[in-house]
């Protein structure tokens, strides 16, 4: 593939040298969710730059920092978590990971901290989430993974083996045999992507499945750790993937991608009213700490100017372009090399027939558009291109991808 001499940008578009422009139908590495050179974001960054840049949390008052907690709780509807802010979504995960640990120990006297995940999840490149992972891609060698690895089945059915039937809520069922033989007393949480990023394509979890997990670990004092690195913040069309559904809001959410949508690395871990309490606890152990670069003030300011642009987005219109969108791409299901269309809002996990992957990738750039390729589960593995273009595409925007992955595709036939 080439790489692009991109020498401007606006919004979804990224400008070459030679006049050309491209359009990015995946937001970057599926982050860059308000487009590139916002205004809104240059204004954020700018008026902290001069007041200052870097203060450190334990000398400076934080009030920048302070705010985007606020802000973003009140952003995705949880507006009493308690929040600590990381540098990207890996160390989200760490951080989640800890916490989980630290709380489930002081309040339910667990013994060990085992953290649950599925056997098709990705939760960042660090060598303890690379361990715990199920991702094939990136799985350490056995000797290396630290004793760790996937716990469950995926209740996607490339991954998870039914006598005839395909998943559905009771697929949670796996989870809780797996708790029960460790014993629950050695069980801090279930880590778990509540719609399936890149590692799949998109998988969308059958309904009651969620509400099911967080059930059978309710009724096992465990804690529920969503991951939504990739999916917080409106990429599945609304403000967590967990808000389509009833019953299933987790103990503690992790953010990132599209908190600082391309313009900063970042991570948040938000912790529910109920639980953070116990991180404070005069049993507890140590917090997990922060970095020196956690809570950068520039970083902070970056991520308010990204809010800003989501909370200006028209979402009804947002809502029928997402629509839009998904009427297009499910429609291509079964059409040329297409074998499998899935996701929700503006993610989608559009699955080929092996070995014609890089073929419609590079059909596609010659139409001026491109997407995040992605191999995943089964066996021999899926493959195919994950569609997920900024949040603030215009309609204009949505009808060019609309045209031109149908034509990609039937170039490659
Ligand atoms: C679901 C999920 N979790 C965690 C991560 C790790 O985030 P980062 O690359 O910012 O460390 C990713 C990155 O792709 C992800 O998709």
């Amino acid at each position: 593939m080439p790489d692009f001499e991109v020498v401007g940008s606006q919004g979804p578009w990224l400008h070459c040298a030679g006049g050309t422009r491209i359009f990015d139908g995946s937001s970057g590495l599926l982050c860059a969710n308000v487009g590139q050179s916002s205004p809104k974001v240059r204004d954020r960054i700018e008026e902290q730059f001069f007041r200052y840049s870097f203060g450190g949390a334990a000398v400076v008052r934080p009030h920048i920092q302070l705010e985007l907690m606020d802000r973003l709780c009140r952003a995705v509807g949880r507006p009493d978590d308690s929040v600590a802010l990381t540098t990207c979504g890996t160390l989200g995960v760490e951080v989640a990971v800890s916490l989980a640990r630290n709380i489930t120990r002081v309040r339910h006297g667990k013994r060990r901290g085992d953290i649950l995940t599925s056997t098709l999840s990705y939760h960042g490149n660090s060598a303890l989430t690379l361990a715990l992972a199920g991702n094939h891609a990136r799985r350490p060698r056995p000797e290396d993974a630290l004793g760790l690895g996937p716990a469950f089945p995926a209740p996607y059915p490339p991954t998870h083996a039914h006598e005839g039937r395909g998943c559905d809520a009771s697929c949670a069922g796996e989870i809780a045999k797996e708790i029960d033989s460790r014993g629950a007393e050695n069980v801090a949480a279930v880590l778990i992507e509540p719609v399936n990023g890149s590692t799949g394509g998109a998988f969308v979890p059958p309904d009651g499945y969620l509400q099911r997990v967080s059930e059978v670990c309710r009724e096992r004092d465990v804690l529920v750790v969503h991951d939504e690195v990739l999916t917080g913040l409106w990429r599945t069309g609304t403000p967590l993937a967990s808000h389509h559904w009833e019953g299933c809001e987790p103990d503690v959410v992790i953010l990132s991608k599209g908190l600082g949508a391309g313009y900063t690395g970042v991570g948040a871990v938000l912790v529910s009213p109920e639980i953070a309490p116990w991180i404070r606890h005069e049993d507890a152990d140590p917090l997990p700490a922060m970095g020196t670069m956690a809570t950068h003030p520039l970083m902070a300011a970056a991520c308010l100017g990204v809010l800003d642009e989501l909370e200006s987005i028209d979402f009804a219109a947002f809502t029928a372009r997402g629509e839009r969108l998904g009427e297009a791409m499910k429609s291509l299901n079964g059409v040329g090399p297409v074998r499998d269309v899935r996701g929700l809002g503006f993610l989608y996990g559009v699955e080929l027939t092996p070995g014609q992957l890089w073929p419609v990738m590079k059909a596609a750039e010659e139409r001026g558009v491109f997407f995040y390729p992605f191999t995943g589960a089964g066996e021999p593995k899926s493959e195919g291109l994950v569609v997920a273009p900024p949040l603030t595409s215009t309609d204009d925007d949505i009808e060019f991808l609309i045209t031109a992955l149908p034509d990609a595709l039937a170039a490659v036939g």
